[in-house]
């Protein structure tokens, strides 16, 4: 039997994002796929006060199993109550990268409040087609839906696309009124995973584009996926003990933290978490040999990733203390 929403204490997209675009913060959209990385997750926002979505991949969903998201992400709500004092930060739940319209009403009755369905390497029609078919179901339930155009560089679960092809401007206003959607998420030169450019090359995202997009649709809220930064002191960290992460380099915060204060309002940030982790992992099991307890190096782990996250809705997004907007 199906789950709503609300009934685990969560909240659709909406209201957040017409907050963050008046506000000039962007929501962090941090992806999870166990425990440690929820803790952190809640853990940092609380502390922040800053509005945040949990977002869940198709390949985290099978990894970490579907039942357990729903109550992963209910424990999450009743968590932040507690970390808050009887008062939760608000908290969405939100499918990343949808491939289908099965997965995302599969999602939608399993508890999520947001989905996006990306038919970003559609030709455009069937793009709008398919996105308005998952809006119309998704507005049924009261859930808020994000849409795709323009294609970023890099690996989206399967696919692999070898350059940008940015958003065009002219289709995001018939995009949007004819699907409905929500959020859009556009390709502005951010890109996935944590090798994003070649050493030598000159990471900019193209606020050009951004501000020509926002001037066709004025205060509409703009997803930025792929905003990982790759912090040179991980991978360093990770490469001292024992990794082998050559040449991972991702766009400056500093260009992410411009782009916050206009119409983006949704940053996704998965790569710079795992690299966290993965540092910290690293540097205990090569320091300490003789742990075996997981939570000795899952702890630190998870210690590292909430300081990232706090740093990021700071420094780089902007939503911290905006959770009570
Ligand atoms: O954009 C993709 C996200 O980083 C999720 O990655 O599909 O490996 O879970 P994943
Ligand atoms: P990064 O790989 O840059 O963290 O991007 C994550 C993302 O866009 C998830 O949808
Ligand atoms: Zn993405």
């Amino acid at each position: 039997m199906g789950v709503k929403y609300t009934e685990l204490g969560l909240v659709n997209t909406r209201a957040m994002f017409s907050k963050a675009v008046n506000g000039g913060y962007a929501v962090p959209a941090y992806n999870f796929n166990n425990l440690e990385q929820l803790q952190a997750i809640i853990q940092a926002c609380s502390e922040v006060e800053s509005p945040v979505i949990l977002q869940v991949s198709k390949g985290a969903r099978q990894y970490a199993n579907q039942t357990l998201h729903k109550y992963l992400a209910q424990g999450a709500v009743q968590y932040a109550t507690e970390l808050g004092k009887g008062r939760c930060i608000p908290i969405a739940l939100h499918l990343d990268h949808g491939d289908s319209f099965e997965l995302c009403v599969d999602c939608i009755s399993s508890g999520f409040s947001s989905v996006m369905i990306d038919g970003s390497h559609l030709p455009y029609e069937q793009n709008i087609e398919l996105t308005k078919k998952v809006v119309e179901y998704a507005h049924q339930h009261d859930v808020t839906v994000e849409g795709e155009l323009g294609v970023l560089a890099g690996i989206e679960d399967d696919v692999q696309a070898a350059a940008h092809v940015y958003t065009q401007p002219d289709e995001v206003e018939d995009f949007t009124k004819r699907t409905g959607v929500d959020s859009l998420a556009i390709s502005i030169g951010t890109s996935h995973g944590a090798f994003k450019f070649k050493p030598g090359q000159n990471p900019e995202i193209r606020l050009d584009i951004l501000r020509e997009i926002e001037k066709r649709i004025p205060g509409f809220p703009i997803v930025m996926h792929g905003s990982s930064s790759v912090p040179q002191d991980l991978v360093a960290k990770c490469n001292k003990y024992g990794g082998k992460l050559k040449d991972a380099i991702g766009i400056a915060e500093h260009q992410i933290r411009e782009a916050s204060k206009s119409a983006v309002c949704k940053v996704n940030i998965d790569s710079d978490g795992r690299l966290a982790m993965t540092a910290a992992i690293r540097e205990v099991l090569a320091t300490k040999p003789e742990e075996f307890d997981p939570r000795k190096y899952l702890g630190p782990a998870r210690d590292a990733l909430r300081e990232l996250y706090k740093h990021k809705c700071v420094e780089v997004l902007g939503s911290a203390g905006h959770a009570w907007d």
